[in-house]
């Protein structure tokens, strides 16, 4: 793997993955990340790859959507390796407004794959990151595993259902090397506030209504996200070829005790004169085709490449707090959509 081909690498997960890849594991080859800079990607959750790692890593702005822009990629780099992150990812933007996420999830990992079978010479890996939303909703046991058949509830996780369809047929049906991970919900550094954690560290901060879903009763697997960077890269180098691997936190929780826990956490690291921020929940109408709970068997990866997740909710929790009270600049940059007037000025949108 020389030359890397990151999609989405200005998003949540991309830039942790970039940094991750770049500052702290054994890659010795070159990044290129390649982002359309939607209202999710922003630049500056690199700030500092570009100069710390001039000669390694390279940004280009283009749609994946956009074949002759693509290829054009593929030949200047040299592409030999893909990981795909870039999507649509926000459940409640599927809902209202679902064209994106068909464009982007699903006819845009359609053209990367079209590129990977045109550059199957010298082509290592395909790698796709996708969710555990495709395969729908479990009741109160249970777990997902790497056979259990999909059953997307929403137009995102429909669309990524759509993705990881095609990803493996074009393994089946080429022998594209691929290998595709599924992973529960991640939190950590630069997660946009439009998701539940960060949504909530910040508005509980600024003494906001904490929005609840329905009866906070529903149940996500949480994982730190450099946790799910590790996995993506140990699949990436040692992952059976046609595999597709499950990763998770083994961290079941409940929407209201994750909101909970965030203000007793603030309540102890930020203490305000009014005392406790638990006031604050205020419960909401409820997602349409809301999944009741989802949870991740992930014995697969733990058996074949040894991972486990290294952070437990407890402490990702806290460093995730602290990143926010600690980047209040990033923070009103989104807010304030300044960063994408920035985006405007350098990269003429
Ligand atoms: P994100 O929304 O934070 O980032 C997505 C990035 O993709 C942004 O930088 C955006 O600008 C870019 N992008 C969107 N459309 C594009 C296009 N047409 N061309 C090029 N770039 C485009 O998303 P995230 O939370 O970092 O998720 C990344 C991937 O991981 C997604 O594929 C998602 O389905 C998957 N995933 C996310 C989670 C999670 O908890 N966030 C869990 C499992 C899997
Ligand atoms: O499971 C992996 C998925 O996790 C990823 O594929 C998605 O890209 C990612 O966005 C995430 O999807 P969710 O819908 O689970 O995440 P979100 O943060 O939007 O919501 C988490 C839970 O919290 C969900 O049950 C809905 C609820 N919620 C969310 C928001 C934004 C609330 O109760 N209130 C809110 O304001």
């Amino acid at each position: 793997m020389k030359n890397v081909l990151v999609t989405g690498g200005c998003g949540f997960i991309g830039s942790n993955f970039i940094r991750y890849l770049l500052s702290e594991s054994d890659f010795s080859g070159r990044v290129i990340n390649v982002d359309r800079l939607t209202y999710a990607g922003n630049p500056e959750n690199l700030a500092g790859i570009d100069t710390e790692f001039k000669e390694r890593y390279v940004f280009v702005k283009a749609d994946i959507c956009d074949r002759v822009a693509m290829s054009e990629v593929f030949d200047t780099f040299q592409i030999d390796t893909i990981c795909h992150f870039a999507a649509e990812s926000h459940v409640d933007r599927s809902i209202a407004e679902p064209d994106a996420f068909i464009k982007t999830n699903i006819n845009g990992t359609f053209n990367l794959l079209e590129l990977a079978r045109q550059n199957m010479n010298h082509l290592v890996l395909f790698h796709h990151v996708s969710t555990d939303e495709v395969f729908g909703s479990l009741g109160s046991d249970g777990y997902f595993t790497e056979t259990t058949a999909y059953d997307p509830s929403s137009p995102y996780s429909a669309s990524k259902a759509a993705s990881d369809h095609l990803v493996m047929a074009y393994s089946r049906t080429y022998g594209l090397p691929i290998t595709l991970s599924n992973c529960s919900n991640n939190y950590g550094p630069y997660h946009f506030p439009e998701k539940l954690i960060p949504l909530m560290i910040l508005n509980a901060l600024e003494g906001k209504p904490l929005p609840v879903y329905g009866n906070g009763q529903n149940v996500r697997d949480w994982l730190y996200v450099r946790d799910h960077c590790r996995a993506v890269w140990l699949v990436m180098q040692r992952g059976r070829r046609g595999e597709t691997y499950n990763v998770g936190g083994r961290c079941e929780m409940a929407n209201l005790s994750v909101v909970e826990l965030i203000c007793d956490t603030l309540d102890e690291m930020v203490p305000t004169a009014t005392g406790s921020r638990r006031p604050l929940i205020t419960y909401v109408k409820d997602r349409p085709g809301h999944d009741l709970r989802y949870a991740i068997d992930c014995g697969k990866i733990e058996k074949e490449l040894g991972w486990l997740p290294e952070e437990s909710f407890k402490t990702g929790i806290r460093k995730t707090i602290r990143w926010y009270l600690e980047h209040r600049d990033w923070v009103t940059r989104i807010k304030t959509g300044a960063y994408l007037e920035w985006i405007e000025s350098h990269y003429q949108m």
